[in-house]
């Protein structure tokens, strides 16, 4: 079957550098060492939706932004399709045949279900038995459609972060489920995590949980120099570390946490002026000398932020550059989703034949019932 890899994002907003290091990265390496046969990165829009019902034109906006966000950030067209789920009809009916074979009980225990349902304020308590507005059914179910989403590909392999684990486990039992009711038919899927211990849950530039747009604690990819200078100026570091000569601490620390995601040794001589002050000047080599330095004190956070900041927007300018030029040519970008939904719809379609045969609902192929030829 070949080994083949799904993933996606839900089209909410732009993408931000806690998607970056949480897959994006990944994906572009990925899709670079030629080791899969197919690679299908899909804009979620369908599953945006089911806590956006009443915004449909937010996820609208959104679908080409996440595309140009994809496109700057180095994915190639001419190596991985990327496709509008919301234009592949086959992953909703899909997704109709699989909610048979999954429990309300078990969609109750799914702990990132659980969590979200909790940080939208849908219900406090579990049985929803409380005044607030009540999770949508289609909500829900989001993780059934999501497995409608990576066995509809065949995907051996889904590259996501880690809140995204139980959504792969429960497809997983989807598709033994399914090929033990029915016979062997669907691919039971790999989880592929983020190798970076820093990268598995980047927080926000607050320090908090995760990058969220609601906490206004995101970094985008979209954002100018300007904006990153002034995000990482504003960043969490130890409140315990008010003098640059008092000893700080690095663990829980933000703007160590993205170096550690961030760094990598050849900024140490590129940016390397970020550590020559009035008053005291240093020459790191490795970030451990500079965790040493900062926990003995003498480090000031000023001269961290800037060398993050140059770090960063020298990440980003090559993506802002090539975001520019997208954006003179929108039609192209839309054209490169519209051959990519094109193909994503035979591949899924190809599925789902097998899927209503092996259910034996494809009744007008059973001469035998219908006793037509
Ligand atoms: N839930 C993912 C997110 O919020 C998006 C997604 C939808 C996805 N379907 C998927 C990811 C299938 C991997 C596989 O980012």
């Amino acid at each position: 079957m070949g080994k083949i890899i799904l993933t996606g994002d839900r089209p909410t907003g732009r993408l931000h550098l806690g998607h970056y290091v949480g897959s994006l990265r990944r994906r572009v390496e990925l899709q670079n060492q030629g080791g899969f046969d197919k690679i299908f990165i899909m804009i979620a829009d369908a599953q945006a939706l089911t806590d956006n019902a009443d915004n449909p034109e937010k996820v609208r906006q959104n679908i080409i932004q996440v595309a140009l966000d994809y496109l700057s950030a180095g994915l190639d067209p001419s190596k991985v399709n990327i496709f509008i789920q919301s234009m592949v009809p086959q992953l909703t009916e899909l997704t109709f045949y699989y909610m048979n074979l999954v429990t309300v009980q078990r969609l109750q225990r799914n702990p990132t279900v659980k969590q979200e349902i909790k940080l939208r304020g849908f219900s406090e308590n579990e049985d929803g038995s409380d005044n607030k507005a009540g999770t949508p059914v289609g909500f829900f179910c989001y993780p059934i459609s999501q497995a409608a989403d990576i066995t509809a590909f065949n995907a051996t392999t889904v590259p996501v972060g880690e809140d995204q684990e139980p959504m792969i486990e429960q497809c997983r039992e989807i598709v033994r489920k399914f090929n033990a009711v029915y016979g062997n038919t669907l691919t039971e899927p790999e989880i592929l995590l983020p190798d970076n211990a820093a990268c598995l849950r980047l927080p926000g530039t607050d320090g908090k949980a995760k990058m969220s747009k609601s906490l206004d604690n995101c970094i985008y990819l979209s954002d100018s120099a300007e904006e990153v200078t002034r995000k990482v100026k504003g960043m969490f570091t130890d409140p315990g570390h008010l003098q640059v000569s008092d000893p700080g601490k690095v663990e829980g620390n933000t703007v160590f946490t993205y170096l550690d995601a961030f760094c990598r040794p050849e900024h140490f001589e590129r940016y390397s002026s970020c550590f020559v002050g009035k008053k005291s000047s240093f020459s790191f080599k490795s970030l451990d000398e500079v965790k040493a330095q900062y926990r003995a004190g003498g480090l000031g956070d000023m001269m961290l932020k800037n060398f993050l900041s140059a770090i960063l927007n020298d990440l980003l300018e090559p993506m802002r550059v090539r975001r520019a030029q997208l954006e003179q040519n929108l039609p192209e970008v839309w054209d490169i989703l519209r051959k990519g939904t094109q193909a994503a719809e035979a591949e899924a379609a190809a599925t789902l034949s097998a899927v209503r045969r092996a259910m034996r609902i494809d009744y007008f192929n059973d001469s035998e019932l219908t006793g037509l030829k």
